[in-house]
């Protein structure tokens, strides 16, 4: 029987108010009742404003796809994202947007893969070198991951391993996320552009935060540029608009560089952090994909290329992805009138288009709650159109979107060809949706060499 992973309960009725408003702040992934996992559409009030979940196709391609640019994000996104993320991309609208988009794209593009892929490899040998040395100990997966995708990061962006910053930078977004990270009230109600009381309190971290970031900076901008780029800082670097030829100046490498770390390296951590803990609750399933890392030798000149042999490691990812989304739910708000469908919207509105509950709603997929990671085998019918959307849709969908495939599927094979993973306690993980979907407490789990 596959593996059902433990979940926090859905409130029974949609919640009032208040139950709202504590959702948000402390498991936003129970905002949603359970009636939401069935349903087309969810409408609600929000101190006058309509908050609306959207499930069906067309309306999620009305909203991504067809008319983005009736809608911007939200202000409590804007104002819990900005303090680390800057003027990044990730933050951007209008023509900013376009014109950030299209100079740092290519440094994402496919062709940078084999590069991106030596990085990650060399990374992951160092962490499992590590690992070896604490067999059978219990170990807290959530911030072994954590500091792996975080040295990736790194590597990738700074050819630097990321001893002497790692450990800061850690410290700092573990202090963002317990002080500034969830959204209150006000922080919903005010448009982005008036300060909240807490965006004073994330405007000193700002300071803190982008010091950091500048003093690696710093370090890097004094060395020459080479011919050939290294890594993505090269290339961020080197990048110009093909349109106008202009290049970022300091202030704006500094914003995409927080942009692309922090979006970067959280999301694929928890991702690597539930891929694991759910392979540990689900023993026949870690064999199959044992089976298959055993099989596959991943080329150590060029690891990107060994991607496509690892089917089902990619269908482990691709089922983690679906049962957690890192990103639970994509936000946007209404900027002028809208007709979605049926629905009339008001400017101002909410709209939510949720991947972690169209990854489990019951109209969609066959035994939404199960693990079952055959699901994304070649050969299974693939999934209805927006029923899965890890990273998003239409212009704006994640632009790290193949390096954190490769990343994920090159460290989930390495870890699981040279160990077991099993648990080392029994409390149920829930997982909880504070920015991205974390795991409501560091799991222990004990790795054991094969
Ligand atoms: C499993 C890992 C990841 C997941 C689940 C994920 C998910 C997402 C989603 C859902 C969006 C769209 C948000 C929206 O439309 O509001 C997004 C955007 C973005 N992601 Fe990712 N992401 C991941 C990894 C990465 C990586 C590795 C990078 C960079 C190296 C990255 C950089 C970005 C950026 C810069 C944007 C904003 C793009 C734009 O607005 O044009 N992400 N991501």
């Amino acid at each position: 029987m596959p593996f059902r992973p433990s979940v926090p309960s859905a409130p029974e009725i949609p919640l009032s108010l208040r139950g709202f408003l504590r959702a948000v702040r402390t498991n936003a992934l129970t905002m949603w009742p359970a009636s939401a996992y069935r349903q087309d559409m969810s409408v609600s009030t929000f101190f006058g404003r309509m908050n609306v979940l959207l499930n069906t196709p067309d309306a999620i391609h009305h909203v991504l796809v067809g008319e983005p640019g009736n809608y911007r994000r939200s202000p409590a996104s804007i104002r819990i994202l900005r303090p680390i993320t800057g003027e990044g991309l990730l933050l951007s609208e209008g023509d900013d947007w376009k014109l950030q988009r299209r100079t740092i794209a290519p440094a994402l593009a496919p062709r940078v893969m084999p590069m991106l892929a030596q990085h990650i490899a060399s990374a992951t040998e160092r962490a499992i070198a590590r690992l070896h040395q604490q067999v059978g100990e219990p170990i807290d997966l959530l911030a072994t991951m954590q500091t792996l995708a975080l040295d990736i990061a790194g590597r990738s962006m700074f050819s630097l391993e990321m001893d002497m910053y790692g450990a800061p930078m850690r410290r700092m977004l573990t202090e963002y996320a317990g002080r500034y990270s969830k959204p209150h009230l006000l922080d919903m109600l005010l448009p982005a552009s008036i300060r909240s009381p807490r965006d004073f309190g994330r405007m000193r971290f700002k300071r803190r935060w982008m010091g950091l970031i500048e003093t690696i900076l710093a370090v890097r901008m004094a060395t020459p540029q080479p011919d050939v780029p290294r890594d993505l800082f090269d290339l961020l670097r080197a990048a110009r608009d093909p349109e106008t030829g202009a290049g970022f100046s300091t202030e704006q490498l500094r914003d995409q560089v927080a942009t692309l770390i922090l979006a970067g390296h959280e999301t694929t951590a928890v991702t690597l952090f539930w891929a694991l803990l759910t392979l540990a609750e689900a023993p026949e399933e870690q064999e199959w994909l044992a089976e298959e890392a055993a099989s596959v030798t991943i080329d150590t000149e060029n690891p990107f290329g060994s991607v496509p042999q690892l089917v089902r490691t990619r269908a482990v990812v691709n089922e983690t992805l679906r049962l957690f989304p890192p990103a639970f739910t994509v936000v946007r708000e209404a900027i002028v009138k809208d007709r979605i469908g049926d629905l009339d919207l008001p400017p101002r509105s909410i709209v939510f288009i949720a991947p972690w509950v169209l990854h489990r709603h019951h109209a969609l997929w066959q035994d939404p709650d199960l693990f079952c990671p055959a699901r994304f085998m070649p050969g299974q019918p693939p999934p209805a159109r927006f029923a899965f959307m890890p990273f998003g849709a239409g212009p704006r969908i994640c632009v790290g979107a193949q390096f954190a495939m490769t990343e994920a599927i090159l460290v989930l094979a390495a870890i699981a060809g040279q160990f077991r993973v099993t648990r080392a306690d029994t409390r149920p993980v829930l997982p909880v949706g504070i920015v991205t979907t974390q795991p409501d407490y560091a799991a222990p789990v004990r790795f054991l060499p094969r």
